[in-house]
């Protein structure tokens, strides 16, 4: 964004006020500020008193996506079918996170945590669907009941999430969705003559 020279000539007069040198002004202030507290490692607590819900936050994005929320003054729960990591994780960011064993393909497991959550932190603000699995493999070689996991996993659940969530984050009329896919859902690959399924988030969703 380019701000113009803080002249009177590039400033708008209306009722005898310079607004934009004002707007010019609060603009630097603000930014500048910005820079100097991010540099500092100050956090703004966008999110305090929030409560995300997390799938697949047990390790790599997701736990990614966890420590970023808390930082932010989130209440977090994460929910994973990993339990051990997901504890550990739990316990490392302290009493803001809480950790459910969850199967997202599993409808009733939505319900029970959705559930334990509003009683123990209040309505679901953000909802992250992170969760997921890839699996690559050629076509011909693909079970059904592979294929069909897969497809639980990265697409059903997100429906059955949103779905469960959705009343919740209706209950205060502030609410986010988040669902991760991925860019190599986008085209298969060819092995020889041969074609891979991508069974990936973005495929799906
Ligand atoms: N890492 C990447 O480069 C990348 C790129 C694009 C998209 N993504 C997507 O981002 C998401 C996270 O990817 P990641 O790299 O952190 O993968 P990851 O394998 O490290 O994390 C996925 C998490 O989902 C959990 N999970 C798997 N099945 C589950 C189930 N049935 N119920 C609940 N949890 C389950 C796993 O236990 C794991 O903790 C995935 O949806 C993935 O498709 C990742």
């Amino acid at each position: 964004m380019i701000v113009p020279e803080d002249t009177e000539d590039s400033a708008i007069k209306k009722d005898g006020q310079l607004y934009l040198g004002k707007i010019k002004r609060a603009f630097h202030r603000h930014f500048n500020i910005n820079k100097k507290m991010k540099n500092r490692g100050v956090i703004w607590g966008e999110f305090d008193g929030k409560v995300v819900l997390i799938t697949g936050g047990s390790r790599g994005m997701g736990a990614a996506h966890a420590r970023a929320f808390v930082k932010e003054g989130a209440k977090v729960a994460i929910t994973d079918i990993l339990v051990e990591e997901g504890e550990k994780l739990s316990d490392e960011l302290g009493e803001q996170v809480k950790f459910y064993k969850h199967d997202v393909s599993i409808s009733t497991e939505w319900e029970a945590i959705v559930a334990d959550i509003e009683e123990t932190s209040g309505p679901i603000n953000v909802l992250v669907n992170n969760a997921g699995v890839s699996l690559m493999k050629p076509i011909l070689e693909m079970s059904e009941e592979e294929y069909r996991r897969v497809i639980d996993i990265n697409q059903v659940s997100v429906f059955i999430g949103m779905k469960t969530v959705i009343p919740s984050m209706l209950k205060t009329k502030d609410g986010s969705i988040i669902n991760i896919s991925s860019l190599a859902g986008f085209r298969g690959t060819v092995d020889g003559s041969v074609p891979i399924l991508h069974l990936n988030s973005l495929f799906v969703v």
